[in-house]
C-alpha cells in the first residue's frame, strides 16, 4: 500500500505475518491450490536450519502451512511458540521430541503418513534418521492468525508460559495412548502412526460410500479431518468461509472449484499426493475420486471439535442462508449442473474406473 501521507508507508504493516515469513528468508506460496507440496521449491532456512516454505491459501490469514526439509542426517534446532501446529509426514522417518521446560523429554518416531499434534508453546525439535533420504513434513497451523494479532515476534516465538493443562511430564502416555473414540465420526488422539490406513465412519450425507474421522488433538483449536471417497465416487460440493486447506494423501482425482452460479466456468485442479486446495471465502469446492482406490484427504479446517467457537466458520450468511447447514452450502448430486457429473464419468472410462454412484433418481446427494 502506498499512501501520500508523510511516514504512512512506514507505519502502516500490511499483514505481520508476511512480514514475519519475508524474515525467515524462505518462499511464500499463494493461490487456491498448489500441484504438490512434496516437490514444492523450498528455500534455506537459517532460523531452524534444513529449508521451508509457508503458504498464504485462500485469500486468508488464519490458517497456513509451513513445509519443512530436513536433510540426511540432519535436525531442526528447537523452538516454541504460541501458535498451534499438526505435523503430517510426507517423506521419511525420523524422530520428534517434545518438551515442557525443566521436564523429561518425550521422544515419538514417525515416518510418511503420521500425524503428530505440538502442543501449544511446547519446544519441540525435529531430527532425520535415515542417512541417505531427506524427510520432508508439513505443518498445519495458526501462525498466521497468531502473529497478526499479537505482532510481537518475541512475544509468540519466547513466551515463558507453559500450558501443562494441554501437555506435561504428568502425561507419559500422552504420544502412545491409542486414543478414544468419542462419538460417531470424532476422535480424540496426539499421535496416529498413519493416517493413509486410519479407519474412518460412513458419511452418506456428503456422497455415496463417503467416509470422514474428525480429529481433535492436543486440545487444539484447529479443526482437522481425514476423509476418503471410495473408487467410482466423488463428494458433493460445498463452500464456506475461506481457511480450510485439503491436502490430498492417498489416490488421485481432482478438484472442481467456483463461486456461486459458475460452474460453467469452473476451475479444474488435478491431484495427486501431495497437491492442496484452499478454497477461497464462498468458493465451491469438490472433490473427486478419478483413480483405483480410495481418494484420501487430510484436511486443516474451521474450529476445533472440543474448544469451537461457534459456527464462525460460515461466515458466508446472508438474510435466506441463516442455518449453515441448509442446501445452500451445498449442492446434491440432484441439483449440480448435469455436467459436472457427465465430466465425471468421461474420466472414469479414461481410467478404466467402474462408476459406483447411485442413479440420480434414487441418490440421497
Ligand atoms: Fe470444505
Amino acid at each position: 500500500m502506498s499512501d501520500a501521507r508523510p511516514g504512512f508507508d512506514e507505519w502502516y504493516v500490511k499483514s505481520s505475518y508476511q512480514a514475519f515469513v519475508k524474515r525467515e528468508g524462505v518462499p511464500l506460496y499463494e493461490g487456491s491450490a498448489l500441484e504438490n507440496l512434496g516437490t514444492l521449491e523450498l528455500g534455506d532456512w537459517e532460523r531452524r536450519g534444513g529449508k521451508a516454505a509457508y503458504t498464504r491459501l485462500g485469500e486468508q490469514e488464519n490458517y497456513s502451512l509451513q513445509i519443512v526439509e530436513i536433510p540426511p542426517k540432519g535436525e531442526l534446532k528447537p523452538e516454541h511458540h504460541i501458535y498451534e501446529a499438526i505435523m503430517y509426514v510426507m517423506q521419511g522417518r525420523g524422530a520428534s521430541t517434545l518438551w515442557q521446560p525443566g521436564e523429561k523429554k518425550h521422544t515419538v518416531e514417525w515416518e510418511e503418513g503420521a500425524l503428530l499434534s505440538i502442543p501449544l508453546n511446547a519446544w519441540h525439535q525435529e531430527f532425520n534418521s535415515s542417512g541417505d533420504e531427506p524427510c520432508r513434513l508439513l505443518f498445519g497451523t495458526n501462525a498466521a492468525h497468531v502473529i497478526n494479532l499479537y505482532h510481537n515476534l518475541d512475544f509468540v516465538f519466547d513466551n515463558p508460559y507453559s500450558f501443562t493443562d494441554r501437555f506435561s511430564v504428568s502425561m507419559p502416555d500422552f504420544f502412545t495412548d491409542e486414543g478414544r473414540q468419542w462419538n460417531l465420526r470424532l476422535f480424540e488422539t496426539n499421535f496416529i502412526p498413519d493416517i493413509r490406513t486410519f479407519r474412518l465412519d460412513p458419511y452418506p450425507e456428503r456422497g455415496n460410500r463417503t467416509a470422514i474421522m474428525r480429529l481433535s488433538m492436543a486440545s487444539c483449536s484447529i479443526g482437522m479431518h481425514i476423509m476418503e471417497a471410495s473408487e467410482g465416487t466423488y463428494v458433493t460440493a460445498h463452500r464456506h468461509g475461506a481457511g480450510a486447506h485439503v491436502v490430498v494423501i492417498g489416490g488421485e482425482g481432482y478438484e472442481l472449484l467456483f463461486m456461486p452460479g459458475q460452474e460453467k466456468s469452473r476451475r479444474k485442479v488435478r491431484t495427486v499426493p501431495y497437491a492442496v486446495v484452499a478454497p477461497r471465502t464462498n468458493e465451491f469446492h469438490q472433490h473427486f475420486n478419478s483413480g483405483k482406490g480410495g481418494y484420501r484427504m487430510l484436511a486443516f479446517r474451521g474450529t476445533g471439535l472440543r474448544y469451537g467457537s461457534g459456527r464462525s466458520f460460515h461466515p458466508a450468511r446472508t438474510a435466506q442462508d441463516t442455518d449453515p447447514f441448509a442446501e445452500s452450502f451445498k449442492i446434491r448430486y440432484e441439483k449440480e449442473d448435469p455436467s459436472i457429473r457427465e465430466e465425471y464419468y468421461g474420466e472414469l472410462e479414461k481410467n478404466d474406473v467402474t462408476v459406483r454412484l447411485e442413479p440420480l433418481d434414487q441418490g440421497r446427494g
